[in-house]
């Protein structure tokens, strides 16, 4: 039974969750290694729309075990209302999840602090505002509160005044009462605790028993906070390596990693996208592939694809086989443009700038494909896609070097091309 990581290629909603709820049903535990409450991640089942932000998307599938890493940052109040949402739609949590001791906690201040930073910045980068950024900084310096720390008092009361006076030295909270802080995050002990394992032990003896554990990454390899358009990133390691660090797995252990991505490209947020289209086509593309934020609703920005990007995104993921999603936003396009090099200081490249924020400087080269004008939403079957959607994926597969394994054709878990 292999374990796979579903990774990101873009710059997140890819549709991760649709794949990870695919793969899921030969899976045995879902794990999330990074990422909390930002990724917003859609999965349809039986026509019913789930979106999950912090629960693996392999929770939809009854019997399996689905696990929140230590790398993730985890909000109580949110895990709380996702629960909660679940099981007012007949979906059992209880039995199933298991959270890291280790993960750490976004308290309630971090959302308010994400925002002061924000608009401290002269140029925003449009975080979700979901406090990711100030959690995992309380991380790094190593401040940070682990849901393990829910089980003690007074481990809690240190942690919490250290934060605070540090916070307060430095003027970026309102005045907050310790005493409150440390009564309310003490009231999550009792709900935390039945969730609460050593992850890495969990997962490393279900993989010698040779149970298949799915690693589910959140947001996309050009938001990771090394090897993305950084400062226009996300705080936390979103690309393959994550799966490890994040779950206390050795790579050893990977079968397979499968790169998710767009027919076109999206973003959320600011931040360098050469290939971004702001005129009409920008707008087809966003009302046909209904690009709206499923974590803040707001619109996404849309353009074609681009190999540049996905070439550096396939190197740093040693990716094995890539998803393609969306191909039928596509449909009704006369003409499609792949983006295949960038012109660059006056020279024709193929290759990323050295500073990733300087694709803002890149234009992009296209290549002209003649679109297929013919619906391929719900097939199911490879031979089934016209010949021009045919000879586009070709494209894609023979300049990353990748071969296709899933063609995404719909938001339905049925709606998938099973290619190898
Ligand atoms: P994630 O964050 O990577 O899980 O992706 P999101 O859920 O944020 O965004 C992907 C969106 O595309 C969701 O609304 C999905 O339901 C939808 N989706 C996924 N695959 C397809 C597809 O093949 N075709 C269409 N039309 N929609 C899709
Ligand atoms: P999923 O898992 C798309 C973007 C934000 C912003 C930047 C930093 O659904 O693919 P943050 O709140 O993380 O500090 O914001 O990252 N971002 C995402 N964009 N999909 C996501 O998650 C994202 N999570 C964060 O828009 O540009
Ligand atoms: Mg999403």
């Amino acid at each position: 039974m292999p374990n796979r990581i579903v990774v990101g290629l873009q710059w997140g909603d890819e549709g991760k969750g649709k794949i990870v709820d695919f793969l899921s049903q030969k899976a045995d535990i879902v794990a999330r290694y990074q990422g909390g409450a930002n990724a917003g991640h859609t999965v349809y089942v039986n026509g019913e729309k789930f979106v999950l932000h912090l629960i693996p998307s392999g929770i939809l599938h009854p019997k399996k075990i689905c696990l929140i890493g230590s790398g993730v940052v985890l909000e109580p109040e949110e895990l709380k209302r996702e629960i909660e949402m679940l099981a007012a739609r007949g979906v059992k949590v209880e039995g199933r999840l298991k959270i890291s001791a280790g993960a750490h906690i976004v308290l309630p201040f971090h959302r308010e602090l994400d925002l002061w930073e924000e608009a401290r910045r002269g140029e925003k980068i449009g975080t979700t505002g979901r406090g990711i950024g100030p959690a995992y900084s309380e991380k790094y310096a190593r401040r940070g509160i682990r849901a393990v720390d829910l089980l003690s008092p007074e481990k809690l009361s240190r942690k919490v005044n250290d934060i605070l006076s540090c916070r307060n030295h430095a003027g970026q909270l309102s005045k907050i009462d310790p005493i409150g802080l440390v009564q309310q995050l003490r009231s999550y002990e009792k709900f935390i605790s039945p969730y609460l394992v050593d992850g890495s032990r969990f997962l490393n003896e279900a993989i010698k028993k040779r149970k298949s554990v799915l690693f589910e990454g959140a947001q996309g390899s050009l938001l990771d906070v090394d090897f993305g358009t950084y400062p226009y990133a996300t705080p936390s390691h979103t690309i393959a390596g994550g799966a490890l660090t994040g779950t206390g797995v050795g790579p050893k252990a990977i079968d397979e990693v499968i790169g998710v991505m767009k027919a076109y490209t999206t973003r959320v947020g600011n931040g360098p996208f050469p290939t971004e289209l702001t005129g009409l086509e920008g707008e087809l593309l966003r009302k046909t592939g209904e690009e709206f934020g499923a974590t803040t609703g707001r619109p996404r920005r849309t353009g074609w694809l681009d190999l540049v990007i996905l070439k550096h995104a396939c190197r740093i993921n040693g990716t094995d086989k890539l998803a393609i999603m969306k191909l039928d936003v596509l449909d009704n396009f006369p003409e499609i443009e792949i983006c295949v090099a960038y012109e660059y200081k006056g020279k024709k490249t193929d290759e990323l700038p050295l500073d990733l924020c300087e694709l803002s400087e890149c234009k992009p080269v296209y290549k002209t494909y003649t679109g297929w004008k013919s619906s391929t939403r719900g097939i199911t079957r490879f031979a089934k896609l016209p010949p021009n959607a045919r000879k586009y994926l070709a494209t894609i597969e023979k300049t990353l070097g990748v071969p296709i394994s899933l063609i995404s054709t719909g938001p339905e878990r049925e709606a998938t091309i099973v290619k190898r």
